[in-house]
């Protein structure tokens, strides 16, 4: 039988009318599933990467009506890691085994792009074998040239929504789809291995945005997809909008995995936020990557962009040691390897 999902299976592209109805029907559920955990053994076996994500600043110049550290949250307590922190995140993440760090953070002036590039020069001197992903937002492309070339190998920047009339409704007016996108496209022409990503359930959000993000990331060819579901959070003007569905997330990862066979996936804090096994079940729905917490106990509280963020309270051993039973548990292992997308591993020989 010719199914839709047959079809995605052997890089067949399906109509928008076809991706509605995958979008919106129960009964592909179980075969998408099958078909998604099917690809992702074909092209990365069982392996789960880890990332240690390293929240660096929770200082943020925008406004994101979805987003506990906005800059107009009053009640967000405030805080910015030094280099020698960050530092010491990554020599504890390093002795775990992890070989990608992530640093993220809001958008802060403070930290100007010497001061990344010297972070990120320093990591790669330190541990010139580990990867180091930035996560901090959208800058003019020379800036983005200049973390490159200080050593930043990867970024991950969430187009959030392909629409523009639905980006705007959820961002202030100084934000546009259109910057968005060129920062994007900016980063992938630089050489970066490029995130892009969305929250699912967001504010006015429709199967048609849906659509138009696959479109729009057809388009794109990122190496990574962070998506997860939008959760409230209790002092942003979206507290009273209602969380996204898990099997609407679940759904959208199995879709793309078919969609981007080679795309690495993560199985998000915000999933295993929403329910106790989400990320268990994105892990067994196409995802292959998580990214456990190694910024320090002290300040993970802070960076809370929506309301009830689980691992806020382990250490970064305990983190990756419940995630490794998790992952066992879930029937996948963990690779410590620095876990390049398969596209880069192929052009790298
Ligand atoms: N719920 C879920 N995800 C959120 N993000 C920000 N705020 C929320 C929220 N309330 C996501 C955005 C951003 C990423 C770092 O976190 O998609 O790109
Ligand atoms: Fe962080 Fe379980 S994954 S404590």
């Amino acid at each position: 039988m010719n199914t839709m999902i047959s079809r995605l299976r052997t890089a067949h592209d399906l109509s928008d009318a076809e991706f509605r109805t995958l979008l919106t029907t129960d009964a592909y559920d179980t075969e998408l599933r099958e078909a998604a955990d099917a690809v992702r053994i074909e092209h990365y076996g069982r392996d789960v990467y880890l990332r240690g994500l390293i929240e660096f600043t929770n200082y943020c110049k925008n406004d994101c009506l979805y987003c506990g550290i906005r800059r107009s949250n009053r009640e967000a307590s405030r805080y910015r890691l030094t280099q020698e922190d960050i530092m010491e995140c990554c020599a504890e993440g390093y002795v775990l085994g992890y070989r990608t760090f992530v640093l993220q953070g809001g958008e802060d002036a403070y930290f100007t792009d010497e001061k990344i590039c010297r972070i990120v020069s320093a990591i790669r001197e330190k541990y010139p074998e580990c990867a180091v992903t930035l996560s901090i937002g959208e800058k003019p492309k020379e800036s983005y040239q200049a973390y490159f070339t200080a050593g930043a190998a990867r970024y991950l920047l969430r187009h959030e929504t392909a629409d523009p009339q639905h980006y705007a409704k959820l961002h202030p007016s100084e934000l546009s789809a259109e910057n968005r996108k060129r920062c994007l496209y900016d980063l992938k022409d630089i050489g970066y291995q490029v995130g892009a990503g969305l929250m699912i359930g967001s504010p006015y959000q429709t199967t048609e945005h849906l659509i138009a993000d696959i479109r729009f990331m057809q388009d794109l060819q990122p190496d990574m997809i962070g998506i997860g579901p939008f959760l409230p959070h209790k002092d942003t003007p979206f507290r009273d909008k209602p969380a996204g569905e898990l099997k609407a997330v679940l759904r959208m990862l199995g879709i793309l995995r078919l969609v981007f066979p080679e795309v690495l996936l993560p199985a998000t804090t915000a999933l295993g936020t929403m329910h106790p096994q989400g990320r268990e079940l994105g892990l067994q729905t196409g995802a292959n990557v998580v990214m456990p917490n190694l910024s320090p106990v002290s300040v993970r509280k802070k960076y809370m962009l929506y309301d009830n963020k689980i691992c806020t309270g382990e250490e970064s051993a305990q983190c990756k040691g419940c995630l490794e039973a998790r992952i066992e548990a879930a029937g996948y292992h963990i690779s410590m390897q620095r876990g390049d997308a398969l596209r880069v591993r192929k052009q790298n020989g």
